[in-house]
Formats: C-alpha cells, sequence, structure tokens
C-alpha cells in the first residue's frame, strides 16, 4: 500500500537531507541549553497556524488549538518550561503508553508479545483491516485494538479494581493525581461503536482478556485523563529514568519494563507515521489525538509539547516540529555516532 508522506514530518525530512545544521556535540548539556532549547522551539512555533484539531470525538473539536505548552523534565528532577503550563487536555492515546507498561510489569514482556503482539500494523490507529489482516494477532499496544487488549489485560478483578490500578500507574508516573476530562469522556463513550466493534472482533477472535464492553469503557476513561505539558514531561522523564519517577523518587515499573516500553514506543508510537519520525527524530515517543507528544531520551530527559492542531496522521504538528528542534539543539539523535 502507498503510504502518505504527511506534511509536517516531510518538511522536517527535507531539513535533515538538505543538511539541516546539527549542533556540535555536547557531552553534557548545560541548564541553559535545556532552557534555551525550550524557548527557542516556543518562540518559533507559535504563530504557526497548520492543521486541525481532531473533531471525531466532538468536544476535543471544542478545545482552544491556540494551546501550546512545552516542557522538558530532566532524570535528575529540573524543569524547563515555556508558554502553556495552566491549560489541560485530555491526553488520548498517550496513556496507551503507561497501562502497556503496567501489564509488562505485572505479567512480563512475554504475555504483551503472545497475547497482544508487538509489530507497528503500519495502518491507521483504529483499524479494523489491520485486525482482520492477521486475525487479532500482532495488533499492537499502541494503536486502538492493542490498546483496548491491554487494558483488558490490566490486573483487577472486576472494572473498578481495573480502573483504579490504571489511574494509581498513571499518578504515579506524573507524581501527581491526575483527573479524567469528564465532558470528553462522555462525548466519546456515547459515540464509540467502532472501538467497541474492535473489542468485539477481538473477542471473535480470542483476544479479549476482559468483558469487551467494560474494557472499552476503561480504555476510554483512560483516554480522557487531563495533563498539561509539565505533567507529560514528568510520566516522559520517569520512563527516562529507567522506570524511576525524578521527582517523586517512587519507582514506578522496573528498568527491565522501560526497556521494552521504549521499543515498542519505537515503533508504533506515533502511528502510521513513527518510521518517519525515527528517521528524523531518533527518540522513542506517543502522541494523543488531544494534541499531547511526549518523547523519551534515555537516560537524560523527558520532553512534552501540547498542541491540539493535528495531520492527518492524528499527530499535533507543533509538537512534532518544536520536539524535532529540540532535539536537534540538544544533539541527542541517540544515532548520531562520532567515528573513533
Ligand atoms: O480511541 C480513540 O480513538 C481516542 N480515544 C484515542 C485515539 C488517539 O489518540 C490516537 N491513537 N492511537
Amino acid at each position: 500500500m502507498t503510504k502518505m508522506i504527511h506534511s509536517t514530518l516531510r518538511l522536517l525530512l527535507t531539513g535533515i537531507l538538505l543538511g539541516a545544521t546539527i549542533a556540535l556535540p555536547a557531552q553534557k548539556i548545560k541548564k541553559a541549553d535545556y532552557q534555551a532549547a525550550v524557548d527557542k522551539a516556543y518562540e518559533k512555533y507559535k504563530r504557526l497556524q497548520e492543521g486541525k484539531n481532531a473533531d471525531y470525538i466532538k468536544e476535543l473539536a471544542t478545545v482552544d488549538p491556540d494551546i501550546y505548552g512545552i516542557a522538558i523534565v530532566t532524570t535528575d528532577g529540573k524543569v524547563y518550561t515555556a508558554g502553556d503550563l495552566d491549560s489541560r487536555v485530555s491526553i488520548q492515546s498517550i496513556p496507551k503508553l503507561f497501562t502497556m507498561a503496567k501489564v509488562i510489569e505485572e505479567q512480563g514482556p512475554r504475555a504483551v508479545f503472545d497475547k497482544i503482539g508487538v509489530d507497528a500494523t503500519g495502518m491507521r490507529f483504529n483499524s479494523i483491516i489491520a485486525i482482520e489482516m492477521n486475525q487479532g494477532k500482532e495488533i499492537n499496544p499502541l494503536v486502538n485494538p492493542g490498546a483496548i487488549a491491554a487494558t483488558s489485560m490490566i490486573s483487577g478483578l472486576d472494572s473498578v479494581a481495573k480502573w483504579k490500578n490504571i489511574l494509581e500507574t498513571h499518578n504515579d508516573f506524573a507524581g501527581t493525581e491526575l483527573k479524567v476530562n469528564h465532558p470528553v469522556y462522555v462525548s466519546e463513550a456515547n459515540d464509540n461503536l467502532r472501538n467497541q466493534a474492535i473489542a468485539h472482533l477481538l473477542k471473535a477472535y480470542n483476544r479479549m482478556y476482559f468483558d469487551p464492553v467494560e474494557a472499552t469503557d476503561l480504555y476510554t476513561k483512560q483516554c480522557a485523563l487531563n495533563a498539561n505539558a509539565k505533567e507529560l514531561a514528568v510520566m516522559a522523564a520517569t520512563l527516562a529514568n529507567g522506570g524511576k519517577n525524578p521527582v517523586t523518587g517512587k519507582t514506578v515499573v522496573s528498568p527491565r519494563t522501560t526497556t521494552f516500553t521504549l521499543s515498542v514506543m519505537s515503533t508504533a508510537g506515533l502511528y502510521d507515521d513513527s518510521g518517519q519520525w525515527l528517521f528524523a527524530v531518533g527518540l522513542p515517543a506517543k502522541s494523543g489525538v488531544g494534541g499531547g507528544i511526549l518523547a523519551v531520551c534515555p537516560g537524560k530527559f523527558g520532553v512534552a509539547v501540547i498542541s491540539p492542531p493535528l495531520n492527518e496522521a492524528g499527530n499535533s504538528v507543533k509538537a512534532q516540529k518544536a520536539i524535532y528542534d529540540i532535539v536537534r539543539d540538544l544533539d541527542v539523535h541517540p544515532y548520531r555516532i562520532d567515528p573513533k
């Protein structure tokens, strides 16, 4: 199938292929470098008018498209921000990451590998064809089918216990109490036939591990969790720090779980644009149709940007550009190697 090249990433790629300036090697990133990178990316894109809020979940179309906040949290707990840190948006697909991490923590990587599958589908995040083509196998925990399956696997005897587990996991990653955005939850829950269909199709293939209606409801509620850029950056920094929250000091998941989580992020974090993202930026990342993207620089920092207007693949336009610039300015593309 011919894959559409989406404008935002195409632009990034053109910059790279034309030999865009790469900063000099920075062995140790200084405080001033972090703040300068964040400020520069904020200023450069704050007036950019590209992309469009998601509207297939009606409430998302009403979110202020000018919300634009950036945060970096380092693995030693330092915070660097620019723009809007007060506004929270529903983080949509980003919780897929932390629920998957919790399932890996509870049941081991083999369970996710065998019962969900970790190959990227290469198709849209809510593709039903992707399920059909593999008869419920290889559905990936970072797109809707695999995420609903992962939600169905999270430990807890009933829906209430499972939700408690999901919420506590997210709170531990964020180091704060996250709240559900009720208008967004209700808006999606009332109009959720496609995800319900996905869950039932998985059940038909014996790849759903809890009641499909309840699993979809839990999944929808986690998508409606609200966060600002700083809270998302702390969540990313916890992964960058091997599963230990650098702000609270709490170990949320093991380093081993973190390793597998980052691997899946690398191949599927930006849906069907993941290959282009990895090519351009190199860091594992996860986006959501609420407009958030977080990325993880292992051992160094987590970065997150919120800006609701999306490109055709469903990824925030400004967030992609801002993170690309920050990674370039801090010179942390993991595959940039100085030959000996
Ligand atoms: O299920 C949905 O369609 C939304 N709650 C989340 C979608 C999203 O952010 C893109 N996903 N992978």
